[in-house]
């Protein structure tokens, strides 16, 4: 009986794994044109990704649960569907584990109809170290595989905001950005190592982005190849001080070799900051230095806090750069956490938020 039960769930998975679950077969088809301005979306799950603004999306990279539903909605509006890829690097160093890990990856997006895959490894590697060598073939050999058994398809590699070893990341930024179709810029928590005053910061200053991506510019990494990402959240300091000036100052809590970091902080979705900000104690502030808003509030234990965010005023800025620079795109993280309700203020903001997107 349990044998039959057994046989009977292996012929269904193998007789089931190839039916389109689209309403019109033709909706599985991957997708194959390029768009000349990419913008690429994490999707954390759930079913918000039906308010999004599809007119700009042309990526969306899935790290929630497999829905069926997003992928044929995604490919209706031409935009392309990639599987997340994650793994632990010391178990792809050896050769046959990594062709394993890749070929496992590619016959699951063939299986879900997906038009390729993000790499995200944000683990700490060291310069010539073997993890250093296998993540560079990693990369090169995914890319060899997807774009042989799924023709047009897309592999993206995410990377820290400076290729300068951030968080320990000492990568082979150069090969890596030969060896797939673009790189995801991850222009946020640019505070994870401070050197100096342990205090709060803008998540992404303007002026430390963009040059940042001249320092992958510098490298002679191609334009085309970079894809700006921008946060759609913010850190919440509690304050241990807050001077007269109105500089907070945060616990030392040490991070890869720097004595405090943005963990002393906690991330906050925009829509939680727009509602926080209303009832702060300073009202939205902008910080031209770093040109980027903040706000300072009391919580219910009479504790202060700074809270430090981008808003379509920051975004912009650094959506100009996109095409200054001669960039492949834009970017967040991520895309469920604005304000999709149907509050009139909420849609506004939310309409903001992607309308910056494409530049002040
Ligand atoms: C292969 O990967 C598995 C985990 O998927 C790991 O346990 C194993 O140690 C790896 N083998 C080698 C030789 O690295
Ligand atoms: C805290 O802030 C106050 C007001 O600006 C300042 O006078 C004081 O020196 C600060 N204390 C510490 C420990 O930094
Ligand atoms: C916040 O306050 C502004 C200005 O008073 C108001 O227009 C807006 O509706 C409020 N937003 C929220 C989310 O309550
Ligand atoms: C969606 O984006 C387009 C630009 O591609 C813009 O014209 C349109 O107003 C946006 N839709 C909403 C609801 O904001």
């Amino acid at each position: 009986m349990c044998w039959f039960l057994l046989l009977l769930s292996s012929v269904l998975i193998v007789c089931g794994a190839n039916v389109c679950p689209c309403e019109r077969p033709e909706l599985c088809l991957q997708v194959h044109e390029e768009r000349d301005f990419e913008v690429f979306v994490f999707d954390v799950g759930g079913k918000i990704w039906k308010s999004y603004n599809w007119s700009m999306v042309t990526t969306v990279a899935t790290f929630g649960k497999y829905d069926a539903e997003l992928m044929c909605y995604a490919h209706s509006k031409g935009a392309r569907v990639v599987l997340k890829g994650d793994v632990h690097l010391s178990y792809i160093v050896d050769q046959d584990n990594r062709t394993a890990w890749i070929m496992e990856k590619v016959n699951l997006a063939k299986s879900q109809f997906m038009d390729g895959i993000n790499i995200d490894i944000e683990q700490a590697v060291e310069k010539g170290s073997p993890e250093y060598h296998a993540l560079t073939n990693l990369v090169k050999e995914t890319t060899e595989t997807f774009h042989r058994e799924i023709p047009g398809s897309q592999v993206s590699f995410d990377v820290a905001w400076s290729p300068k070893c951030i968080d320990k990341r000492c990568y082979d930024y150069v090969t890596i950005a030969e060896s797939c179709d673009l790189l995801f810029v991850m222009s946020y928590d640019e505070q994870s190592q401070i050197m100096g005053d342990c205090i709060a910061m803008a998540n992404a200053p303007l002026s430390q982005t963009l040059n940042a991506y001249d320092q992958y510019l510098d490298l002679r990494i191609d334009p085309k190849k970079l894809v700006m990402g921008v946060p759609w959240y913010g850190y919440d300091y509690p304050c241990l001080n807050l001077s007269q000036e109105g500089i907070c100052s945060i616990a030392k809590v040490p991070f890869r070799g720097a004595p405090c970091s943005d963990a002393a902080g906690k991330q906050k979705p925009y829509k939680w900051i727009m509602k926080q900000v209303n009832s702060s104690l300073s009202g939205r502030m902008w910080d031209s230095r770093q040109q980027a808003p903040y706000f300072n509030y009391k919580d219910q234990q009479g504790q202060i806090h700074q809270v430090w965010y981008d808003d379509p005023q920051s975004i912009c800025l650094k959506a100009d750069s996109v095409k200054s620079k001669g960039l492949r795109g834009i970017g967040m993280w991520n895309g469920n956490i604005l304000d999709y309700s149907d509050e009139t203020v909420a849609r506004q903001q939310t309409a903001m938020m992607w309308n910056a997107l494409l530049g002040c």
